[in-house]
């Protein structure tokens, strides 16, 4: 698939990053906040976002993984990198590049809950909604898209093109 069109420039991520870093920062404050990006797609978001957060906390990474290909159809979960760090009593936030049908943001909302984290919130740099078939509140969305192939800046097609450092769509 050829890329199409930019979607979202290096100068808006930026300043995006940007205010959420300064968001997170103010409603946070001294809580114990965890910091777990959803590999692989959410690295670099990760990387940026908590260098825009000027609060002292904990940064992890887990990975999801699906059985066949259910975490987009049926919602079937497992996390294959569970986090290293003991979240009893502490505020999680998730980190992801993308919402898409929400399966994946909507199971590890309500495991984190029942890990004992204090607090579970959202992350999402696109909170993209053609595809959404389970409601997931989005505490901190970076971008509201309504439909597309994306990639670029952490975002793939068959794992090409996540280091592209603007985001953009691809042609059907
Ligand atoms: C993407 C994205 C989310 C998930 C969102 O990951 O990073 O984790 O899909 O989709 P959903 O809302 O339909 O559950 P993907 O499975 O493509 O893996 P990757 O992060 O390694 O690219």
């Amino acid at each position: 698939m050829e890329i199409k069109k930019t979607v979202l420039s290096k100068e808006q991520i930026q300043a995006r990053v940007t205010e959420l870093g300064q968001e997170i920062t103010s409603d946070y404050g001294d809580k114990k906040l965890v910091m777990l990006g959803v590999l692989n797609g959410a690295f670099i978001f990760t990387a940026d976002l908590c260098r825009a957060v000027d609060l002292e906390l904990e940064i992890d990474f887990i990975r999801v993984a699906s059985y066949g290909n259910a975490t987009h159809s049926s919602g079937t979960i497992r996390l294959s990198k569970p986090s290293e760090i003991d979240l009893k009593g502490k505020h999680v936030l998730l980190v992801e590049d993308i919402i898409d049908t929400g399966h994946t943001l909507a199971w590890l909302t309500s495991h984190f809950a029942e890990m004992g984290a204090e607090s579970v919130k959202i992350c999402a740099l696109i909170n993209k909604h053609e595809r959404r078939e389970v409601e997931v509140q989005v505490d901190y969305s970076g971008f509201s898209i309504d439909q597309g192939y994306l990639v670029g800046y952490g975002l793939d097609c068959a794992e090409i093109h996540r280091n592209l450092p603007q985001v953009y769509s691809l042609a059907d």
